[in-house]
Order: structure tokens, then C-alpha cells, then sequence
């Protein structure tokens, strides 16, 4: 049973990218960044995932049509589980390099999501081969829950890379990654501050005010441009402090998901918050 699209609408733009461009033109009007994910996981089958790249390219150009035509501000967000990476590196590797040479030809960024820890280590290693070739518009995201981000950050920080951080958004082991919320705030600040001092245009990632202040305290204090940074939040959460943020002066990103496999990011969206069942429930009565 396919479930209606009005479930979703508060997390996703569109299913149709026809329907995302006007969604992404007004939040540029309003001063908001958009960076543009086609929603999709793991493909386990090759034609698939050459055809979910197909899909990316099409994106890029369409981007930088639109932008031709008049101005629009979009990047785009991957997942290589989706251009094979569980089925064959090598795969997924040509269909990232294919993909990065038109991002290149047009110049627009393209960050790799960050997915659960089974893909950290490859995800990474494919990020790392392809930057040289990329340096501009490729980058990756790290995960403050994770035990190994601390030296994942010394090494972007080494490479000069773009890093968008965030908490972590998948269920993991204690083995693997911090569990407790006021742990994984401290480990994120300190990710934070080395990122904005010794790596390139970091993404902070989050809706979590305590780290949004604790951003806005150390810029401040170091005399930190908003031009070094930026902030990133969700769409449809917390709309109105993403154009408060812009307004006090600061740089603000959402990532606008769309498609029609939006149910798995959409469930990681419900997971997250109790409140959010409530928009369920409503959306089931409401057209
Ligand atoms: P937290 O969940 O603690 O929430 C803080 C406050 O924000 C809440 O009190 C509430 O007010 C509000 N809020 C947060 N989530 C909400 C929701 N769903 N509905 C309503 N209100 C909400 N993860 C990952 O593993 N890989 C990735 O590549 C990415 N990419 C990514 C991009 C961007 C732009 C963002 C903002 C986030 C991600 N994430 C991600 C998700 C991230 O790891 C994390 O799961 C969520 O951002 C939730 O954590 P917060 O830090 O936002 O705060």
C-alpha cells in the first residue's frame, strides 16, 4: 500500500522536481540557501544505481538551467548507497566521478551524506579519492555521535574540506557512537570550533538551539566572518528561526528533500520527535 504524499508534506518539498523549483524559489526569496535532496537509499541492484545517478545528473543540469534563466541558489546533497556502493566501490566510484564532472562543468557543490556506520569508513575513502579531482565541489558530512569523529575532523581539517556536522541521525551500537544527548552536544561543539578555525566553509547542522548559541558565542568571540560558515537546518523544522538566523546576520542552508521515496527519511524525521506523530495524526484529517 503506497501512503498518501500528505503524510509527508511537512518534511518533504514535492515528489516531483517540477513541483520542488517554485518550493526552492521562495525560500531563496526569503534569504535562505537550498540544498536539494532526491530522496532514495540503498539500491542493490547495478542498473538501479546507474540509474539513480542518471537521476542526479539531471538534477545538476536542471539547477543550472534554472539558474540560467533567472536566480536561483541550489546545491545538491547524494547518497552513494544509492549509486551502488553496497553492491561494488568500484561502481559506485565511476558513477560519483561521472556525476562530480558535470557538477564541476556547471559549477554547483554536491555533498555525500553521511549514512549509517557500516558505510562510514567507505564513504569516507571514497570522498578522499575523489576530492583531488574535485576539490571544489565535492565534501562530506561528519557525526558528532560517532567515537571516531574527532579524528575524522583532524583529517578534514588537514585536507582543507568542506564538512557539514550534525548530531547523527541512525540507530547505533554504544560500541560505535556516544549515546547520551549532553555527550554528544560537547562532542559536537568541540567538532564545531575546529572545523570553523582550520577547514573550509563548514556546514553546522542543526535545529538544537544550545549548539546554535554555542556557534554564535565562538564566532563571535574570535571575530569569525558569517562568510566562513554557514548554518543548515531541516525543511519544515523550525521555519521561522531558519529566516530569524538569516535575519541576525548569519548564513542559513535548508535541505529541501523530494521524491517519491520519502518514506524512510520521513520515519528517521518521526523518530526523532514525539511532537511530530501529532503532524500525523492531523495530516490524517486534514486535505
Ligand atoms: P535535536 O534533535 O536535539 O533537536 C533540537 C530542537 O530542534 C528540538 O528541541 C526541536 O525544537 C527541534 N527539532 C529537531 N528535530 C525536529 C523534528 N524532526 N521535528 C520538529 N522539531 C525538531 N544525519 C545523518 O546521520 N547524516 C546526514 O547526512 C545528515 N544530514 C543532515 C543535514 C541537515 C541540513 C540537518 C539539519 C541534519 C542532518 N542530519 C543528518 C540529521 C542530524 O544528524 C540529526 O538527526 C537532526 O538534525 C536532529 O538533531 P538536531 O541537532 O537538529 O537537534
Amino acid at each position: 500500500m503506497k501512503l498518501p504524499f500528505s503524510l509527508a508534506r511537512r518534511f518533504v518539498a514535492a515528489e516531483t522536481l517540477n513541483d520542488t523549483i517554485p518550493v526552492v524559489r521562495k525560500l531563496n526569496a526569503k534569504g535562505l540557501y537550498v540544498t536539494l535532496d532526491q530522496l532514495g537509499e540503498y539500491v542493490s541492484d547495478r542498473k538501479v544505481a546507474v540509474e539513480a545517478t542518471d537521476a542526479y545528473v539531471d538534477l545538476l543540469r536542471r539547477i543550472a538551467e534554472e539558474r540560467r534563466d533567472s536566480r536561483l541558489d541550489a546545491n545538491i546533497s547524494i547518497k552513494l548507497s544509492m549509486l551502488g556502493q553496497k553492491i561494488d566501490e568500484g561502481l559506485c566510484y565511476d558513477n560519483l566521478l561521472r556525476l562530480l564532472s558535470v557538477a564541476t562543468e556547471h559549477d554547483i557543490f554536491v555533498r555525500l551524506d553521511m549514512e549509517g556506520s557500516d558505510l562510514t569508513h567507505s564513504t569516507l575513502g571514497l570522498f578522499e579519492k575523489a576530492y583531488p579531482y574535485h576539490p571544489r565541489h565535492v565534501g562530506v558530512v561528519l557525526q558528532a555521535y560517532l567515537h571516531r569523529t574527532a579524528e575524522d575532523v583532524a583529517r578534514m581539517c588537514e585536507l582543507n574540506a568542506r564538512v557539514r556536522l550534525c548530531k547523527g541521525a541512525y540507530k547505533e551500537p554504544p560500541g560505535v557512537a556516544y549515546q547520551q544527548m549532553p555527550v554528544i552536544r560537547e562532542r559536537f561543539i568541540e567538532h564545531m570550533q575546529r572545523l570553523i578555525e582550520h577547514a573550509r566553509y563548514p556546514g553546522i547542522a542543526t535545529h538544537d538551539d544550545i549548539l546554535i548559541d554555542a556557534t554564535r558565542e565562538f564566532v563571535g568571540r574570535n571575530g569569525i566572518t558569517a562568510d566562513r560558515y554557514e548554518f543548515q537546518m531541516l525543511y519544515g523544522i523550525r521555519p521561522v528561526t531558519q529566516e530569524q538566523i538569516v535575519a541576525d546576520g548569519y548564513r542559513m542552508r535548508v535541505y529541501v528533500p523530494f521524491g517519491t521515496q520519502w518514506l524512510p527519511y520521513y520515519m528517521r524525521r518521526i523518530r526523532e520527535r514525539k511532537e511530530n506523530l501529532w503532524f500525523v495524526v492531523k495530516s490524517l484529517f486534514r486535505k
